[in-house]
């Protein structure tokens, strides 16, 4: 993306987004890279919803898994996704990747917020993730047969986002100028 085009993209989109923009997809879509990018050029904050679960729990991810269990760790996500979803004004928020699965959080993101969802096959997941052991629904698994099942699973949640934006093949700048693109549709 150029400068200028920023500019002037960002000028006009800032003033259309009236909702929380959304950010789902599967482990690895890269939710959080592209919205760090994207929240400053429309100059609009980036919430993570796994982040604010941590700070609100005291403990990691890993660790609200281990000692509470993942039932716990959806009551909380839903609780942090509603918080987030009410903050004025609107925000990009990237939620974690089960979330647009549950039920209420899915009815709630629909409903309050602009969804995108980030597609990528499991091989481009893998190839993106990084810390792989702090995800619990990956560690001590092969990731590439867990996110291949999951994709197959949520894939038909994913599909009922209000925009889906392929990332296949795409650096991290590129998917950010995709979702731009998609946004300004
Ligand atoms: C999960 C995805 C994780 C995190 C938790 C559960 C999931 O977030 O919320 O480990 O159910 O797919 P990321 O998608 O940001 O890795």
């Amino acid at each position: 993306m150029t400068q200028a085009r920023n500019k002037s993209l960002a000028k006009s989109l800032h003033s259309l987004i009236d909702r929380p923009i959304v950010l789902v997809g599967l482990m690895g879509c890269g939710k959080s890279s592209v919205g760090k990018v994207i929240a400053p050029l429309l100059n609009l904050g980036f919430f993570d919803s796994d982040t604010e679960i941590e700070s609100a729990a005291g403990m990691s991810i890993a660790e609200i898994f281990e000692n509470y269990g993942e039932a716990e760790f959806r009551r909380l996500e839903l609780r942090e996704i509603s918080t987030l979803l009410d903050h004025q004004p609107a925000q990009i928020i990237s939620v974690g990747g089960g979330a647009f699965v549950q039920p209420d959080c899915h009815d709630i993101i629909k409903a309050k917020g602009l969804s995108i969802w980030l597609q990528a096959q499991p091989e481009t997941l893998v190839s993106r993730m990084s810390n792989i052991a702090s995800r619990p629904l990956l560690k001590d698994k092969d990731p590439l047969h867990v996110l291949r099942q999951l994709s197959e699973q949520r894939d038909p949640y994913f599909a009922k986002a209000d925009l889906i934006v392929n990332t296949d093949g795409l650096e991290l700048s590129d998917s950010a100028s995709k979702v731009f693109d998609h946004l300004m549709r």
